[in-house]
């Protein structure tokens, strides 16, 4: 059986541009990414077929395991701000976090 696993990218900088991209060019659908200036992430969006846009929770509510790409100081404010929604969790952390839909 296979499983689909939308994917959400926060943050459309070096590193999440990077990883939506190789991950869109193999087939994963990543149906959504986000940047606090818009056309950072509309740009992306285009590349990788997702929609664009400007609040991390719009990425989460789309995605099935969302990465979070932003500058180090922002992970944890903005992970505190998804984790609000109780239907997510996060289920690993390099030094990073990746939230997946659980509800
Ligand atoms: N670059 C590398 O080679 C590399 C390698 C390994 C690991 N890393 C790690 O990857 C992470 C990201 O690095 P990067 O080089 O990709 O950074 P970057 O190019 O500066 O990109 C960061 C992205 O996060 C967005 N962002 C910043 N603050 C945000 C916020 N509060 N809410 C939503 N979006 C926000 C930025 O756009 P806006 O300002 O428009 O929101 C931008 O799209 C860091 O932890 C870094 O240590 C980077």
């Amino acid at each position: 059986m296979s499983v689909t696993v939308k994917i959400g990218v926060i943050g459309a900088g070096v590193l999440g541009s990077a990883l939506a991209r190789l991950l869109a060019a193999r087939g994963y659908p990543v149906v959504a990414v986000s940047s606090r200036r818009l056309e950072r992430a509309e740009t992306l969006a285009v590349a990788v077929g997702a929609e664009a846009h400007r609040l991390p929770h719009e990425v989460a509510v789309r995605a099935d395991l969302t990465l979070l790409t932003l500058p180090d100081d922002q992970i944890g404010p903005v992970a505190a701000e998804v984790a609000r929604d109780p239907s997510y969790e996060v289920v690993f952390k390099t030094p990073h976090y990746f939230f997946r839909k659980v509800a």
